[in-house]
């Protein structure tokens, strides 16, 4: 099958295309490198430096499938992993966000459609839930964004779904947990340019290029205080686009489903377990809360078992930490 990458050269980009590269499949790499780093491209699969805002530059690549070995015709499937994520950022620039996460992906939308490209893996985020009314968060549970980052989310998997009725487009909308680590095989060394998560700030504050970090809190309502999330490794978000691929193309039916490892551990443990593992101190102060972060996320990971076979094997605090610390102790 033949694949068109959509942000192929970020973070969670390049281990999906990693992971599709030894799958078997053919894959277009394209990417305005924006956040995106030409390091993480692979010479097995072509790249096109492009911008989704630019309609006939999309057209014309959503075109080259026809010309990629094994095809009769074009693209099989695209990947769309090219938006604007950081949620706080979303608060302030709400337009930047309309921009790139609305209006690029219906630019890709309507590319597809132009182009006859019927398949659709969307990354979609578990911040299309908003302050969990219960945990672990299925996908029964209300869509009630608490940040603009989250809307652009949901209001794309709404249009996916009408384009599925009216246009003939299969999608998956993958809501990803929090997105740490990084691949285990090592294959994968473009560190993440101004990052605001917790795993590559921790890093970085091991590696010295920050004095201190700062623990968002510690008197919230859970055993330590700190918040907890769910968090995924990126090896495992990227055989859930793979698996989830696979589902579409062959039942010809959409689906929503989160990834997550269905764990949870607070600020506190991951900062701990890091320390340990890294055998450094990693200066730490408590801070005040950051606004708009829940208690506590973790996801319920049922339905990708039921419909994809998919489940975490690599998310273990562990292997989280070593892969992250693998590709940060180097640089
Ligand atoms: N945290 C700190 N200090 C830091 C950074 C983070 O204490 O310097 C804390 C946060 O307060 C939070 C936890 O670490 O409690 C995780 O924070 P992240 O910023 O790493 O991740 P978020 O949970 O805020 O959000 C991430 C993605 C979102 C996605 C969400 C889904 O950034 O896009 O996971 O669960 F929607």
């Amino acid at each position: 099958m033949n694949i068109l990458i959509i942000g192929g050269a970020g973070y969670i980009g390049s281990h999906v295309t990693r992971e599709l590269l030894d799958n078997g499949y053919n894959c277009v790499v394209f990417d305005n490198l924006s956040s995106g780093l030409r390091e993480n491209l692979f010479k097995e699969a072509s790249f096109i430096h492009g911008d989704i805002h630019d309609y006939p530059s999309l057209v014309s690549a959503m075109k080259l499938g026809t010309m990629l070995p094994d095809s009769n015709s074009q693209f099989d499937a695209l990947i769309h992993l090219a938006a604007s994520k950081a949620a706080g950022e979303s608060m302030l620039k709400p337009e930047k966000y309309s921009h790139n996460n609305i209006a690029g992906t219906i630019n890709i939308l309507n590319a597809a459609c132009e182009t006859g490209v019927r398949n659709i893996v969307f990354s979609s985020s578990a911040a299309v839930y908003g302050e969990p009314q219960y945990t672990p968060i299925d996908e029964k549970h209300p869509v009630i964004p608490e940040n603009f980052y989250g809307f652009t989310k949901i209001e794309i998997e709404r249009i996916l779904g009408w384009y599925d009725k009216l246009k003939n487009i299969r999608y998956a909308c993958l809501r990803y947990f929090n997105a740490a680590g990084y691949d285990v095989k090592g294959r994968i060394t473009g560190l993440e340019q101004n990052p605001a998560n917790l795993f590559p700030i921790i890093m970085e504050t091991a590696c010295g290029v920050r004095k201190e970090m700062s623990v968002f809190g510690n008197d919230y309502d859970t055993p330590d205080g700190t918040c907890i999330r769910d968090y995924i490794h990126v090896n495992d978000l990227a055989s859930g686009h793979s698996m989830a691929l696979d589902y579409i193309t062959k039942n010809n039916k959409s689906i929503t489903v989160n990834l997550g490892s269905g764990n949870g551990f607070s600020v506190n443990q991951v900062l701990e377990a890091s320390g340990k593992i890294i055998n450094k101190p990693i200066p730490a102060k408590i801070t005040g809360r950051r606004s708009g972060d829940p208690a506590k996320l973790t996801a319920s990971c049922a339905l990708a078992f039921e419909l994809l076979g998919w489940k975490a094997k690599h998310s273990d605090l562990e292997t989280l930490i070593k892969t992250s610390w693998n590709a940060y102790k180097n640089k």
